[in-house]
């Protein structure tokens, strides 16, 4: 947001910790005031005294996404509070790792659940409020696991590409109100869900070797496109997904020696 969008009143879901505090933290710079949703009941809290310990004007509910009375009061306590919702981003989201043939029906449904059906109850009570309004702005936090898969994640890699299918749909549905929906696909940004990468003494520093721009992205970089997206530089622009990746998945660098392929020779 820029100068003129302050003021602005943000739902954060997933906001007390990793992209979704740093989205936080991005808006409160511009002035925005932040409504955080979140399941972690101790980290809301932290994030929450952190804020406003800076002068921030935050509150937040601890809730689970896929609970769908909670959302819907935590949409009513910030229309109480501030009497509309300018943006939504939805950036709570859980991962599993773990192969195809052991995936139970239990870990399935719950990654289904939260990713999908807990952005698509989120989406659908800030709409309802923003549409009331005729205008408004959502991001939805998908993945480079929609179109650049792991090992081991089929049922989240699903999940993810369900939510760009989501956002471009949902796009056609609520521009005649006003509401602009976007998608960004974060690569491997450092947070607690992507230790298990970032932090591995093996695995870590040879994906690394991987990613074109030469380092890790930060939560701040995402809270970047985030708020291009939501602020009124993005008018124009809905049913989007961004990747935000460091250029990870733009393609593989061939590691060969200089030279001639065979059959492209400059004498033909
Ligand atoms: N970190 C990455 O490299 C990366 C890459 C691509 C996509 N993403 C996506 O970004 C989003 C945020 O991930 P992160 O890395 O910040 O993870 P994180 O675990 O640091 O933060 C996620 C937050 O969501 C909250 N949350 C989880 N389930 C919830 C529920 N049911 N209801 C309410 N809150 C819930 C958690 O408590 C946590 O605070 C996720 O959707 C994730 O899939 C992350």
């Amino acid at each position: 947001m820029t100068e003129r969008e302050a003021g602005r009143v943000v739902m954060i879901a997933g906001g007390a910790q990793g992209i979704g505090y740093g989205v936080a933290r991005r808006f409160a710079s511009e002035g925005a005031r932040l409504m955080l949703l979140d399941i972690d009941h101790q980290a809301l809290q932290k994030a929450v005294a952190e804020l406003s310990g800076e002068g921030v004007e935050v509150a937040g509910h601890r809730v689970d996404i896929t609970d769908r009375p909670a959302v819907h009061a935590a949409v009513a306590d910030t229309l109480d509070r501030w009497a509309r919702i300018d943006a939504l981003i939805a950036s709570a989201g859980v991962v599993e790792i773990r192969p195809l043939l052991d995936i139970t029906d239990a870990s399935w449904r719950r990654i289904i659940d939260v990713n999908l059906t807990g952005t698509f109850i989120l989406v659908q009570e800030a709409a309802r409020a923003m549409a009331r309004a005729g205008t408004g702005a959502i991001v939805v936090i998908a993945s480079t696991n929609a179109f650049f898969v792991e090992a081991e994640t089929a049922h989240y890699s699903a999940t993810k590409g369900g939510l760009i299918a989501f956002v471009r749909a949902a796009a056609l549905d609520l521009a005649p109100h006003g509401i602009r929906i976007n998608a960004i696909n974060p690569g491997q940004i450092r947070t607690r869900l992507s230790a298990v990468l970032t932090e591995d003494p093996a695995a870590g520093p040879a994906y690394l070797k991987r990613i074109p721009l030469g380092r890790w992205g930060e939560p701040s970089d995402i809270a970047a496109a985030a708020s291009f997206l939501i602020s009124d530089d993005a008018s124009y622009l809905t049913g989007e997904a961004m990747t935000v990746d460091g250029g990870v998945t733009l393609g593989v660098a061939l590691q060969v020696e200089q030279g001639e392929l065979p059959g492209l020779s400059s004498d033909r």
